[in-house]
């Protein structure tokens, strides 16, 4: 199992400590969630927030893009040191226009689904996609309850990779914690993003390496 500790619920008041404490700990990337108030009810961080991450990390970073137009933000991303770009299939008119961009960039590309939204509209992309990510709660908030449904959800998706033989990984995000965590990895996920599990544990980097051994 892949983790990635999301910072959206570190200490901002002191997110070098928080950065090297996934530096020093079995995660396998850093989840950043970017957000415009727009495309989803919340703000979070931005460019200089990343830049200032970037410097300090030394595991790749994962960014979830929240916003509308992501495409307008692909080289930024690119120069900030971002390995891995998450767009939301719903903020992407040019989806497939948009995941071209991103590997021209030099990053691997990823496809976010709301909740609401069905495994089957990336039939056509999935070929081209190296990672999808579910949603297992709603945008825009750590620290919420897991959908149930998202667990057949993983399953169909799945399925579908295999069916159009992609090569794509799949990640959750959402109320992941050691319960659901390993459901879904019986289910078939490749990587948990974990913000409240990891961040409002006793033990953040002994609670990662739990994860890890889902
Ligand atoms: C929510 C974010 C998540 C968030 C997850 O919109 O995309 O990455 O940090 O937080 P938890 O793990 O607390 O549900
Ligand atoms: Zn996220």
């Amino acid at each position: 199992m892949l983790v990635a500790p999301s910072i959206l619920s570190a200490d901002f008041g002191n997110l070098q400590k928080d950065i090297e404490m996934i530096n020093n700990s079995q995660a396998d990337m850093i989840h950043i969630d970017i957000m415009d108030g727009v495309f989803v009810p919340n703000i979070s961080v931005g460019i200089p927030v990343v830049k200032a991450v970037a410097e300090i990390a030394r595991k790749p970073l994962d960014v979830h893009l929240m916003i509308v137009n992501p495409e307008k933000f692909i080289n930024t991303f690119k120069e900030l040191g971002a390995t891995w770009l998450n767009v939301h299939y719903e903020a992407c008119t040019h989806l497939n226009r948009i995941v071209h961009e991103i590997h021209e960039a030099g990053m691997k590309a990823a496809v976010t689904l709301n909740p609401a939204t069905p495994v089957c509209v990336l039939e056509e992309i999935l070929p081209d996609l190296d990672m999808v990510l579910l949603m297992t709660v709603n945008p825009g908030f750590g620290g919420q309850k897991f959908i149930e449904g998202s667990i057949s959800k993983v399953k169909k998706l799945r399925e579908l990779i295999k069916a159009t033989g992609s090569h794509a990984i799949i990640e959750v995000d959402g109320g992941v914690t050691l319960e659901t965590g390993k459901r879904l990895a019986q289910a078939g996920v490749d990587v948990l993003v974990s913000g409240n599990t990891v961040f409002k544990s006793q033990d953040p980097i002994g609670t990662i390496g739990l994860l890890k051994k889902l």
